[in-house]
């Protein structure tokens, strides 16, 4: 803190810059609001797709967006009319905030991951700065909880928050046939999921789908031994590269495919893996690969098989309070189950003046965290 303002990483997308910033610090200015010390701050594809100015952008009134959308904080201060926090607890903030229209019905009901309008703000990503800086203000109604034995790992709630939504849409498109194990079973016990791409994103959704009982694979690039290959199969997946595997011979160790979950953001590989869905599956997207060149893609013989094989395409983006909450509690349940592998997640933590080779170079290791307070 200096004379009011704080060190913060932001673009400056006037400028095509990424600096390191002073900020105002911010100070409540409504009875539910708190203000929040960021402890640690995860970077992810999409703030080094923003740092190519490809995306993202700063608020209206501002030519600087600060970044960081994936954080862990602790409370330093209350409104008068906070009644679930108070100094000292950990808490994990959402990245979404509502449009402004009477008629969206999603938003008017807190679902604003379903905004209808596209008029939504995201925080650290459009319209609203992040939390990559020493101290933020927010409303309670986007705040979660953490308990204090996660706090090693909190930082991984935001990206595992893809997972949760993901399989929340999962039970809600497969409530159309007979798909749950039914008799108190796990509800993926008995079937197959393989998950594209080795990164974060997908590594936490192999966690997601393992508790859930889901016998799961992961189609990834690199060929073995590699580090990601090693954590996948020491929570008990089954990593296959696709350098050294090719689909073919991939569609027969799996057997019927019933979920893909795709966490790899490249349309190629993802689009092959499309021919191998199984009957009745479901094919879930959650990369936002940057524009590239047009591929040739199999298109008649995908259409014969979404439709022979009654698939359902699913694309989800963000996160409700749920996915949240229910990324706390696996989390817990990760941290029991595999200690050591979870908190092999996050490859490094970093101090904020580290973040031109965190944001700009070319990604290393799995999870790279920024850690600002103590
Ligand atoms: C964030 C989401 C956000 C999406 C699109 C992702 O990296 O996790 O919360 O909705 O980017 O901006
Ligand atoms: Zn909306």
């Amino acid at each position: 803190m200096n004379n009011g303002t704080m060190k913060a990483v932001g673009v400056i997308p006037g400028k095509r810059e990424v600096a390191l910033l002073w900020h105002p610090a911010p100070r409540i200015g409504a009875p539910t609001e708190l203000k929040i010390r960021t402890l640690e701050v995860g970077i992810c594809g999409t703030d080094r797709e923003i740092c190519t100015f490809a995306y993202g952008s700063p608020p209206t009134d501002c030519e600087y967006l600060v970044l960081g959308h994936e954080a862990l904080g602790e409370v330093v201060e209350v409104g008068p009319r906070v009644t679930a926090f108070k100094p000292g607890d950990l808490v994990v903030p959402t990245v979404r905030r509502p449009c402004p229209h009477a008629h969206c019905v999603s938003c008017r009901n807190a679902r604003q991951d379903f905004c209808f309008t596209g008029d939504f703000t995201e925080r650290g990503i459009k319209m609203v700065h992040g939390y990559l800086t020493e101290f933020f203000v927010e409303d309670q109604a986007h705040l979660n909880a953490v308990p204090p034995g996660l706090k090693d790992v909190a930082v991984l709630v935001e990206p595992l928050t893809v997972a949760e939504k993901a399989l929340a849409q999962l039970w809600q498109v497969q409530s159309r046939l007979n798909w749950g194990a039914g008799n108190g079973e796990s509800p993926g016990a008995g079937k197959t999921a393989v998950v594209l791409g080795a990164g974060p994103v997908g590594i936490l959704g192999t966690m997601a789908l393992l508790v859930r009982g889901f016998r799961t694979w992961v189609y990834s690039r690199s060929a073995e031994p590699n580090p990601k290959a090693e954590l996948v199969n020491s929570i008990g997946a089954k990593y296959v590269s696709s350098e050294t595997v090719p689909l073919g011979e991939f569609a027969r160790l799996t057997g019927p495919i019933d979920v893909v979950y795709e966490a790899v953001g490249v349309a190629k590989i993802t689009f092959d893996v499309m021919k191998i869905l199984g009957l009745n599956g479901a094919f879930i997207f959650t990369g936002i690969p940057p524009e590239r060149p047009a591929i040739p893609v199999e298109a008649d013989t995908l259409m014969r098989r979404i439709v022979l094989m009654n698939q359902a395409i699913i694309g989800t983006v963000n996160a409700d309070r749920r996915a949240f909450e229910d990324a706390i509690r696996d989390l817990d349940l990760f941290k029991q189950r595999w200690p050591d592998s979870l908190r092999r997640v996050i490859s490094g933590r970093h101090p904020l003046e580290n973040y031109r080779e965190l944001l700009l170079d070319k990604p290393a290791g799995i999870k790279q965290v920024i850690t600002i307070g103590a």
